[in-house]
């Protein structure tokens, strides 16, 4: 299997990282912009190779599509994050201009790979991503809801001092404040959630995973990559191995929800033909509330897109 990670950064790195390590590809082409870095960061992965024993190759390429040629799967990580002056409006345009011109890159030389988006703001970005391939939506999705339901599974785990492996659970809607993590299917080695944390403690932990990410920016000054990019690669690795794994996806709904023509994290069945499946869980009214609100978020930025895309 050959997967392809471009933007050779934080996020991107580590997915290469975790691909090779764990031997989820054989073959790993690391593709950055910036010269000789891709190379630089794949050379030192591959030599990690005799270390932590294992024989998968990553290889690096400054901008080299050719490389990338025949991929089965490609992760897109490259994209800028927000610098202070720059308006969301601002970064959208940068960014959606750089997975504009991967994406093309990408579909010509690999028209039948898996394309999973990553770079910010996601919802938005694998639906321009979407636009730009021009190929089937099941094979154009966006991760966001591994990593935020593992933030979410994470902060279960310490609370209830076990092991984080036990935890199961699943968060609908945009990768954003509006993200709906839902207490009412989550679990903890089959006991519900809610027969083991108090409500307030609960509804404490779900505001502090909606809020995941930015808590690591105050941290570092810079947005979090071992687990984005772990979560990157889990969601690669369902796809080669075929593995047909349950995850929330950023994926194209067409009335799933009661919503249509929207990029929004549902549950997906994952599997060699990327989305299998959306799985519609029967919300109550309140859930369906809050997706909905969430649904409105995202929209309102993909309407930024449209916009751009109309007067450009
Ligand atoms: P980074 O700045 O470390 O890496 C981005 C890389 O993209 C840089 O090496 C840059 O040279 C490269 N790049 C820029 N333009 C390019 C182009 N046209 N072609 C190829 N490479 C190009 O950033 P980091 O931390 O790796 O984050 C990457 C993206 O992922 C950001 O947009 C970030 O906001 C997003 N992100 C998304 C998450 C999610 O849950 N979906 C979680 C964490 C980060
Ligand atoms: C995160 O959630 C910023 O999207 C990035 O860490």
């Amino acid at each position: 299997m050959k997967v392809t990670v471009v933007g050779a950064g934080n996020v991107g790195a580590t997915c290469a990282d975790v691909l090779a390590s764990r031997e989820i590809a054989n073959e790993i082409i690391l593709l950055d912009i910036k010269e000789g870095f891709a190379e630089g960061k794949a050379l030192d992965i591959w030599q990690t190779a005799p270390i932590n024993m294992y024989d998968s190759r990553t290889i690096g390429s400054t901008n080299d599509y050719a490389m990338t040629k025949d991929s089965d799967v490609v992760v897109i990580t490259s994209g800028l994050p927000r610098k202070p002056g720059m308006s969301r409006d601002d970064l959208i345009a940068t960014n959606a201009g750089i997975v504009k011109t991967v994406t093309e890159n990408v579909v010509k030389y690999s028209p039948n790979a898996i394309i999973v988006v990553v770079s910010n703001p996601l919802d938005v970005m694998t639906y321009c991503a979407y636009l730009n391939a021009k190929i089937d939506s099941k094979k154009v999705f966006g991760m966001a809801g591994v990593l935020d339901t593992a933030r979410y599974r994470a902060f279960l785990a310490t609370e209830l001092n076990i092991s984080p492996k036990d935890i199961q659970a699943v968060l609908m809607g945009g990768h954003g404040d509006t993200m709906v993590p839902l207490p009412r299917y989550t679990t903890v080695a089959g006991i519900p959630v809610t027969e083991l944390i108090e409500e307030e403690k609960l509804n404490e932990i779900i505001e502090r995973t909606k809020f995941g990410g930015g808590e690591i920016v105050k941290l570092l000054g810079t947005s979090a990559w071992y687990a984005p990019g772990a979560a990157a690669a889990q969601m690669v690795e369902a796809i080669v191995r075929d593995q047909k794994r349950i995850f929330p996806v950023c994926a194209w709904l067409t009335g799933e929800y009661g919503l249509n023509d929207i990029y929004l994290g549902v549950p997906v069945v994952l599997g060699k033909n990327g989305i299998e499946r959306i799985i519609e869980l029967d919300l109550n009214d309140a859930e369906k509330a809050l997706l909905n609100e969430s649904a409105e978020a995202v929209k309102s930025v993909m309407d930024v897109l449209d916009n751009m895309n109309a007067t450009a």
